[in-house]
């Protein structure tokens, strides 16, 4: 197995854009929030047993999931969301175990949002990175993308470990409350440690 470091955060931290700046340099990115829409998009492997499951109404025309509809199932019906959590955390595990294994890259970045609520994947990490910036700005930064209120995005982060526990639990943190380039120069530091540590595993 490659080396491999788990990138996790709040919602709206910057995951995604630390993630693409690994990339850049010449990281393997495995995000587990893009299995996810693999997964449940036409064609996914999600979809034949999410048919079975919930019924034809919850798989589009064009053979994708229909997000909306089971957006609006789970989020009052925990049953329902344990039985969709039970088709899709499966295979999630199993295709990023798959992915990091695939990887020719020198180390790999496996972007895991709940890694430390859910506890899957640590045995497959060697290292844990969070990127962490204030709360304040965290909530700014989510709602401006994902058009949710900000009462939303709070209950979001309410479901999440709150901040200080995820910090005590990073063997690495990035500072992202700065500007773009600042969050920039601190990957690339990163980014030559990683390698370095990969040579040595
Ligand atoms: N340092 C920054 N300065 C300005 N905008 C930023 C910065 N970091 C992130 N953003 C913006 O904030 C939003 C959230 O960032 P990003 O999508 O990377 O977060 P995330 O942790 O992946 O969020 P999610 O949990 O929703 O997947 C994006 O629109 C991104 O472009
Ligand atoms: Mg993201």
């Amino acid at each position: 197995m490659p080396f491999c470091v788990g990138l996790t955060g709040g919602i709206g931290s910057g995951k995604s854009v630390a993630s693409d700046m690994f990339a850049e340099l010449g990281a393997g990115v495995v995000d587990t929030d893009e299995i996810s829409r693999a997964l449940t998009a036409p064609g996914g492997a999600a979809i034949a047993p999410i048919r079975e499951s919930f019924g034809a109404e919850f798989v589009a025309a064009d053979g994708g999931l229909e997000r909306a509809r089971m957006r609006s199932l789970v989020f009052g019906d925990a049953n329902a969301k344990r039985k969709l959590e039970g088709i899709l955390h499966p295979r999630i595990r199993e295709r990023m175990r798959a992915d990091v294994a695939a990887a020719r890259q020198p180390y790999v970045i496996a972007v895991i949002p709940l890694l430390f609520e859910t506890g899957a994947y640590l045995d497959l990490l060697q290292r844990v990175l969070v990127v962490d910036c204030e709360e304040s700005e965290q909530a700014r930064r989510a709602s401006a993308r994902s058009g949710l209120s900000a009462q939303e995005v709070r209950a979001i982060m309410a479901a999440q470990l709150p901040r200080t526990e995820r910090l005590k639990r990073a063997d690495d943190v990035l500072r992202n409350d700065a500007a773009l380039p600042a969050l920039r120069k601190q990957v690339a530091r990163l980014h030559a440690q990683y390698l370095d540590l990969a040579r040595k595993a």
